[in-house]
């Protein structure tokens, strides 16, 4: 008998309406279009605005269009993990919430937090109960609304992040699916990236907004450096593991955090940028959603069998690369 594997399905993207050019930051902080566009790749960002929203409504939107674009019932739904670093609470999860906005009555869930590499780790969680037999229907989102962490006085981080939202869903397949995952971890990173209060260490507090430290914090140059290191090392040895080379390689998925980490990984990997996914101009680093809106975006160039890698790189720091055979032709 052969063994079973997690396919995607297919994959959605959500996104908020409002469009934040670098010309708008251009009168809000002391940058300029072409700094940001030389420095990191980016032209605009997604913005979610409005009272009351929140997380598990792109989440929700994306479950929707997901479920109807398979043709899938709400019914079947049996399990969703939501890979956040901004759910809508400390608690609940937006998984649960996300399940009653969309009606989901027969699935369990709960969110998943390794900042940029969230969905990567999210993926591998939802695959393992495809595998063993244990679930049929699993959909995996990568959702973040960076905008409700950010200090947009601060030019070093405001420029980069932006909001949005994909999933997938993961169904048995005896033929095509993911195959194997290098993920890493190493918590001693952690002072380089972090929004430091609103969990047991610091909780919030006046004094906390008056210091800032319910914003994100990053020293940028040095994410950079171990962000390009660790992309790089998790696909040498995922391929290596895999006996693959460059050329069996259809596309590479990096999160998308700087233009300038991906053509570096991409150049240490020896691997064209024809063949690097991209959209890190229209959103930015939306954390948890690059790499399902890579994929959204890319979806009808992907073909069956397609061997691609992700890849990603975050706060913790987190890191890792999949290997996945894509499932159908668009
Ligand atoms: O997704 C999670 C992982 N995160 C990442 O992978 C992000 C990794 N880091 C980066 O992408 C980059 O480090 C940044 C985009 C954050 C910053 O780019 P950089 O090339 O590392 O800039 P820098 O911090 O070294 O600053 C270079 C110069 C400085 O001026 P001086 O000291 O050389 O005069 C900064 O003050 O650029 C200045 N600068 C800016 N100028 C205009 C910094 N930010 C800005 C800005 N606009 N927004």
């Amino acid at each position: 008998m052969s063994k079973i594997k997690a396919t995607i399905r297919g994959v959605q993207g959500a996104l908020p309406d409002y469009v934040l050019t670098n010309k708008e930051l251009e009168t809000m902080v002391e940058t300029n279009d072409e700094w940001i566009t030389s420095r990191t790749g980016i032209k605009e960002r997604r913005i979610l605005k409005g009272e009351g929203k929140a997380a598990s409504d792109l989440a929700a939107e994306a479950v929707e269009k997901l479920l109807v674009k398979t043709n899938t019932s709400k019914d079947d739904i049996e399990m969703v993990i939501v890979a956040t670093v901004t759910g809508d609470h400390t608690f609940p999860d937006t998984a649960n919430i996300t399940c009653d906005k969309v009606g989901l009555k027969n699935a369990f869930g709960f969110d998943l937090m390794a900042a940029c590499s969230g969905f990567l780790f999210g993926l591998t969680t939802g695959a393992q109960y495809i595998e063993s037999g244990r679930l049929k229907k699993v959909i995996v989102v990568g959702v973040d609304i960076m905008s409700s962490i950010i200090d947009y006085t601060d030019r070093a981080t405001c420029i980069i992040f932006g909001d949005g939202c994909g999933a997938v869903l993961l169904e048995p397949n005896e033929e095509y699916g993911i195959v194997d995952s290098v993920l890493k971890g190493d918590g001693s990173g952690r002072q380089f990236l972090q929004r430091k209060a609103g969990g047991s260490f610091m909780p919030f507090s006046q004094k906390v907004i008056d210091d800032g430290s319910h914003y994100v914090y990053q020293e940028g140059r040095t994410v950079f450096k171990h962000a390009v290191k660790g992309m790089t090392q998790a696909v040498q040895e995922l391929m290596e593991r895999n006996n693959l080379e460059a050329d069996d390689i259809a596309w590479v998925v990096p999160h998308q955090a700087n233009i300038r980490i991906i053509q570096s990984v991409a150049s240490q990997l020896d691997f064209p940028m024809e063949r690097v996914m991209l959209n890190i101009e229209k959103y930015g680093n939306t954390t948890s959603g690059t790499l399902p809106l890579c994929l959204w975006d890319y979806e009808k160039q992907l073909k069956k069998g397609d061997k691609i890698i992700l890849t990603a790189f975050g706060g913790g720091f987190t890191w890792g690369a999949t290997l996945i055979e894509w499932g159908y032709d668009s």
